[in-house]
């Protein structure tokens, strides 16, 4: 049996140390994939049955929620112990078997890390409360005697909070927190928090997590006169905590989660010396717009801003995930152009987002839906696909908060859908029941027995991704086609390239594509049929029809 610090020193899997810029990234909840127990619950032991559909999806890599001891008012993000497991999900002996047997079938392991803030449940915070003011042991949180500290600072949680302040009553004093305000923000001034979070990342890297998500990152620290975001302090402990991590851990990757304009999130990667990945939040409402304007302005214009990044970092880009699909990176335009078009019931609107799955956003139009997931695996970064999004699951707007995209896994048409054998009243959440997307009409088993499915279609688009390596790391340049409703994109590394053109409108386009790459004909690597000749240099596109082929500079 391996010793933990054995792993740790061999370094998690492989021996790639940018295993991150090809990824594919699976994300999941472990209480809502399986519930191997019957308690209406998932676990990791579901979890970890559920490994060979993960693997035969083709992901490489699963990035977990919050799976920690926590009161669970914000889903786990509000951390009461950062090194155990919560006891519903199972131990921490379910979490190592988890993690050895996801490795032992090539899959990476991504946690994360929400060092921002804990919750108040938290022994840190319930010892820094009764701790006299001033004292190290105080000082692990942010205080004040006043509540107007800081006031250029957002409110993230505009539905819920109307401050960034909240009164303790046993401290007698008023406390920082950027999200809910059972969530005290740390204080990263104080030494001591930085150690004790650097313990926290000794723990999980050193049983073999291969990833650490950093969640809320933006927020360490807090300055006067800023908005107390993207401080050049945060940036400087980041640097540290690369420097920590690499000196340690080999092969290590870490994920910003930096809900920022594109610049700003860019300065996530540093100079190669922070983090390896940042999400990219502003494209991903752009693929939406454009594709309901049926036009590609939006994708030009965020790819325009969006800075050339280190050879050793990569984005991280998705249609959705578990939080609301956020509007924060968009003009108020923009924002209410969404709002109307994408959440025309109030209850789908969310503090600045849409509280919407992938498949009700797209009225479950499979053209549309196969669509963005084309771009999205087409276009720079590494793609993250959301559980249940790959086989269209729908969502619930009556369910408080974000649980509404948090519903129990769809496995089969069965009245339990296959996700518990308790009865539905003990679930954490309501299954969808509602058609279309109930488990009768939405489920694993259907979709994976069946050859047109969305399931067949986004384990395709996996396959090509992996099989051209230009998708991952190579330069993307627009192809013009005469048409500003299509989209169309050339990815070039070396000598290789592929061609993905997207048809944005519900009818047919006859487009001019002529680029000196392409020498011949060429067949669509999706539907397999022959549709380009570069002589011609015309090409014809059904309605939202996507349309992927590939050649080398030597040929012809
Ligand atoms: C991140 C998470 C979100 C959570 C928040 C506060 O934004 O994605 O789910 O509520 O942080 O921890």
């Amino acid at each position: 049996m391996t010793t933990r610090a054995g792993r740790a020193a061999a370094g998690s899997q492989g021996t790639d140390p940018t295993w991150y810029r090809d990824a594919i990234i699976y994300e999941v909840h472990v209480r809502s994939f399986a519930d191997s127990d019957g308690d209406g619950v998932g676990d990791f032991r579901g979890l970890t049955q559920k490994l060979p559909y993960l693997a035969a999806l083709g992901i490489t890599a699963v990035w977990l929620l919050p799976f920690y001891p926590s009161p669970l008012r914000d889903d786990g993000y509000d951390i009461a112990d950062y090194t155990a497991v919560h006891p519903q999900y199972g131990t921490l002996r379910d979490f190592e078997t988890f993690l050895h047997e996801a490795h032992r079938r090539g899959l990476r392991v991504i946690t994360e890390l929400v060092l921002n803030h804990t919750s108040n449940q938290h022994p840190w915070f319930q010892r820094a409360r009764r701790a006299p003011a001033g004292s190290r042991w105080r000082d692990f949180y942010v205080w004040s005697d006043t509540p107007d500290r800081y006031a250029e600072a957002r409110i993230i949680f505009k539905d819920f909070e109307t401050s960034n302040w909240a009164w303790d009553p046993v401290a007698r004093a008023y406390y920082w927190h950027r999200f809910y305000s059972h969530q005290p923000d740390l204080n990263y001034d104080n030494p001591a928090v930085r150690r004790a979070i650097l313990r926290v990342v000794d723990f999980w890297c050193a049983l073999g997590v291969d990833g650490l998500r950093l969640d809320a990152v933006p927020y360490l620290y807090e300055r006067d006169g800023t908005p107390c975001e993207n401080l050049p302090e945060t940036h400087a402990f980041l640097k540290d905590l690369r420097r920590y991590v690499d000196a340690r851990y080999p092969h290590r990757m870490l994920l910003a989660e930096a809900n920022q304009w594109p610049e700003h999130a860019a300065a996530y990667f540093g100079d190669g010396d922070e983090c390896h990945m940042a999400f990219h939040f502003p494209l991903m409402p752009r693929l939406y717009m454009a594709l309901k304007q049926g036009n590609i302005s939006p994708l030009e214009w965020v790819f325009e801003r969006t800075p050339a990044i280190p050879e050793n970092c990569q984005w991280c880009t998705f249609l959705r995930n578990h939080d609301e699909l956020t509007l924060e990176m968009v003009t108020p335009e923009e924002r209410e152009y969404m709002w109307r078009e994408y959440a025309p019931d109030p209850r789908m609107r969310l503090n600045l987002g849409i509280r919407r799955r992938l498949a009700p956003l797209l009225d479950n139009d499979q053209r549309r839906i196969r669509l963005l997931y084309s771009m999205l695996f087409s276009f720079p970064g590494t793609p993250i696909v959301y559980y249940g999004d790959e086989i269209g699951m729908g969502d619930n707007i009556e369910l408080f908060d974000r649980n509404g995209v948090r519903t129990p896994m769809q496995w089969d048409a069965s009245p339990n859908a296959g996700f518990s054998t308790a009865s539905p009243s003990l679930w954490y959440a309501p299954m969808i029941s509602t058609p279309p997307f109930d488990p009768a009409h939405v489920n694993v088993a259907d979709q994976t027995g069946r050859s047109d499915s969305l399931y067949h279609f986004l384990k395709h688009l996996i396959i090509l991704r992996k099989a051209h390596p230009e998708l991952s790391s190579g330069e993307m340049r627009w192809l013009q086609t005469g048409s500003r409703s299509v989209a169309a994109v050339l990815r070039i590394e070396k000598n290789r390239w592929l061609c993905a053109v997207h048809n944005l409108l519900d009818a047919v386009q006859e487009i001019e594509l002529c680029f000196p790459q392409a020498k011949g004909s060429f067949r669509d690597l999706i539907e397999g049929t022959l549709i380009y000749h570069a002589d011609a240099g015309r090409l014809t596109l059904q309605p939202y029809q996507t349309v992927w082929f590939a050649g080398t500079m030597d040929q012809g």
